[in-house]
């Protein structure tokens, strides 16, 4: 990749980039809908990225062209608007989100080009947020602070690109380690890397279903939570254990203490997951996304059939020890952690058994952990 997108910048500008730029997409292990309320997450970068090769010019102008889209866009840094300009909002809203906390920016020319799937689930915004801000970070010459800049980004995703996520995409984005998963604490922001058990493999299983209304479905249940944290008398769902939840059952609509339950339950399966993980103990990671996807599926109601019948079709296997639904939900991934060696049979049985299930035809994919953000020298 790296030197592919040289080369493209070579033969779009006729000169070498300065710097080649890259973030990658992820893959959560376990700690859904847990981040916007303030919880624990266990994310893990992984090796397919969105890249930038650049070089810094005398203008106030970011002039950037994308190889997926075959598109040159333009815009002026010290005019910023929306006006919808795909994919280059990101950049814009990262662009903002700098000015915003006092970062002068300088212009660029750029090339773009992403590995990343879009749409489903593997966070390619995120990566593309953050590949953008090692870009300004580069031509304006600050420093790479990483959690401050997954801070940005996030702003940039709430406040330009108008989607209310949390933190969990931004940091791991930035801040990936490899062979490592990452586990954050949403609130304090602080992050430890864990290491994957030895001898197991990740695997991402597209179900390559997209769903309309998922913003509006991922609003409401941030709702609902909020709803429910302020019933219970506290600030987040963070603050609530099982035990005070079931004393307060009566306190809460059903709903709302079925989206709650799976918050709570889901925090402690995090914590617990990463105990596991620190004794190398794959069986029960596996048997806590199990939990974790029964709970996305039944309490909060975010699965989908095609997520549950991959799912299923990936527990089945002798060689795995859990799967999940992943991210937001209603369509898009989910992921499998599985011994080393079954790996790849793994990955033409589940294909099989999905599409003789739901006539679609599945992308599975065995991925890496990654580093997060980096900026490289060129060439
Ligand atoms: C999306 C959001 C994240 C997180 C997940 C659900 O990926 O971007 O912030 O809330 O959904 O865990």
């Amino acid at each position: 990749m790296k030197k592919s997108i040289r080369e493209a910048y070579i033969d779009r500008y006729g000169q070498e980039p300065a710097w080649i730029a890259r973030a990658p997409g992820r893959v959560n292990l376990i700690g859904e809908h847990t981040d916007y309320n303030d919880g624990f997450v266990l994310p893990m970068a992984i090796d397919l990225a969105i890249w930038m090769a650049l070089g810094p010019i005398d203008s106030s102008t970011i002039r950037l062209y994308s190889i997926n889209f075959k598109q040159e866009a333009k815009t002026d840094l010290n005019d910023l608007k929306h006006n919808d300009q795909g994919w280059l909002e990101y950049v814009k809203g990262m662009a903002w989100a700098l000015q915003q906390s006092g970062y002068s920016l300088a212009g660029w020319q750029g090339i773009v080009w992403g590995e990343i799937p879009i749409g489903a689930g593997l966070s390619s915004s995120a990566a593309m947020e953050l590949v953008s801000a090692r870009s300004f970070a580069a031509v304006s010459g600050f420093d790479w602070d990483p959690v401050q800049m997954a801070t940005l980004a996030q702003r940039a995703e709430n406040e330009w690109v108008g989607v209310n996520c949390g933190i969990m995409d931004q940091l791991i984005s930035a801040m990936g380690k490899s062979g490592h998963a990452l586990f954050i604490d949403c609130r304090s922001l602080d992050t430890r890397p864990v290491k994957l058990p030895p001898e197991t493999t990740v695997i991402v299983m597209d179900t390559n279903t997209r769903r309309g209304l998922v913003d509006s479905a991922y609003n409401e249940r941030r709702s609902q939570c909020e709803e429910a944290a302020k019933l219970l008398g506290v600030s987040k769902l963070r603050d609530i254990d099982l035990d005070t939840l079931e004393e307060n059952t009566n306190r809460l609509d059903p709903t709302v203490y079925k989206r709650a339950r799976h918050v709570i339950s889901e925090n402690s399966r995090v914590l617990d997951a990463v105990e596991a993980m620190d004794r190398g103990d794959a069986l029960k990671v596996g048997q806590l996304m199990n939990a974790s996807h029964e709970s996305l599926r039944d309490d909060y109601e975010v699965s989908s059939p095609e997520l549950d019948v991959i799912v299923s079709a990936a527990q089945e296997q002798p060689g795995c020890f859990g799967a999940r639904m992943m991210g937001a939900g209603f369509g898009g991934c989910a992921v499998a952690v599985v011994t080393t060696g079954s790996a790849p049979g793994f990955v033409d049985l589940v294909s099989q058994l999905y599409k003789e299930q739901t006539g679609l035809n599945p992308s599975l994919t065995i991925c890496q952990a990654a580093k997060g953000a980096e900026l490289m020298n060129v060439p």
